[in-house]
């Protein structure tokens, strides 16, 4: 028995990343997947590899920052698979990170559509969920957040504040709703090779990230999969309202003392820690 048997699960942004992997674990345990994504190709993708592995998949073509298509996810799941029980908040406004700058430099509009996916969009996902998580006597949620949600950046001002204002909304969450057994924790994952950052991060900012972990490989979506699929099952039955990081250690140390090289021995002769922390190839 997988610990998802008779569990419904929506899982959006599930058509490629880290959100696949989450839809693919959790139906490898026997839960029914709601493959929501606004690439209606890559969510069909994704159901199709659930169905080869003979598990149970519903393909949708949503965008999270819209009110009425968020309602009717919710409906087609209910209809189709009977309810809901689990939910993984994973969509997120990726394509605008080019754009989102330093406060000085930020186009306001990109600040707008950040907040109107990640924040707004997984409070929406969550006002649908929680009633029929209720009805059927609790469930779970995971909201995925950043480290980024967690520390500072030079840029990404927006997508930071999105992730911390979504690690708030699952303590809230939370905090409301335990009574009534659902449990809400948000998940920050550091550098996670996907494909598409793959594409994006050329070998010398790879590196650069790499420096700054403690552990000696890069982060993989089946990582954060793996995390996701414990904290939306009943193996972490007690835990709650928290914060839960994945990073290899990058938040864990202070950036100027340690890089990925684990220890200051491991620098090359006379490198200094400023030297060693700054990009280069
Ligand atoms: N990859 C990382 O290093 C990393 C690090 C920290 C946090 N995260 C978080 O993990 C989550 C997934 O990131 P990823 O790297 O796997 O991204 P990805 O770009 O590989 O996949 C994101 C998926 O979400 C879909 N999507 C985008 N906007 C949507 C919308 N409005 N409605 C529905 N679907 C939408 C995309 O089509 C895509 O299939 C995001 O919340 C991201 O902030 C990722």
């Amino acid at each position: 028995m997988g610990r998802f048997e008779g569990k419904v699960a929506v899982v959006t942004g599930a058509g490629a990343g880290i959100g696949k992997a989450c839809a693919l674990a959790i139906a490898r345990e026997g839960g029914r997947v709601v493959v929501a994504d606004i690439d209606g190709s890559a969510a069909i993708a994704c159901t199709a590899q659930i169905a080869a592995e003979a598990g149970h998949a519903l393909a949708l073509d949503i965008d999270i920052a819209d009110a009425q298509a968020v309602a009717a996810l919710f409906e087609t799941a209910e209809r189709h698979f009977g309810g809901v029980d689990l939910l993984v908040n994973n969509a997120s406004a990726m394509h605008l990170t080019p754009h989102d700058r330093a406060i000085l430099d930020l186009d306001l509009a990109v600040w707008d559509q950040t907040m109107a996916t990640n924040l707004r969009g997984t409070l929406l996902c969550c006002r649908q969920a929680i009633p029929r998580m209720i009805a059927r006597g609790g469930g779970a949620i995971v909201n995925m957040s950043s480290c980024q949600g967690l520390s500072g950046d030079t840029a990404q001002t927006s997508y930071a504040a999105s992730k911390a204002a979504m690690n708030m909304l699952s303590a809230s969450l939370a905090t409301q709703y335990g009574h009534a057994q659902i449990r809400c924790n948000a998940v920050a994952p550091g550098l996670i090779m996907t494909e598409r950052l793959l594409a994006k991060l050329d070998e010398c900012m790879q590196r650069h990230l790499r420096r700054h972990q403690l552990l000696p490989r890069v982060g993989r979506p089946e990582d954060v999969a793996t995390l996701v699929a414990f904290l939306l099952s009943d193996d972490a039955a007690f835990i709650t309202g928290q914060v839960v990081c994945i990073d290899g250690g990058m938040l864990a140390h202070v950036p100027t003392y340690a890089d990925g090289g684990n220890s200051r021995a491991a620098r090359p002769s006379g490198e200094t820690a400023e030297a060693a922390a700054s990009p280069r190839c």
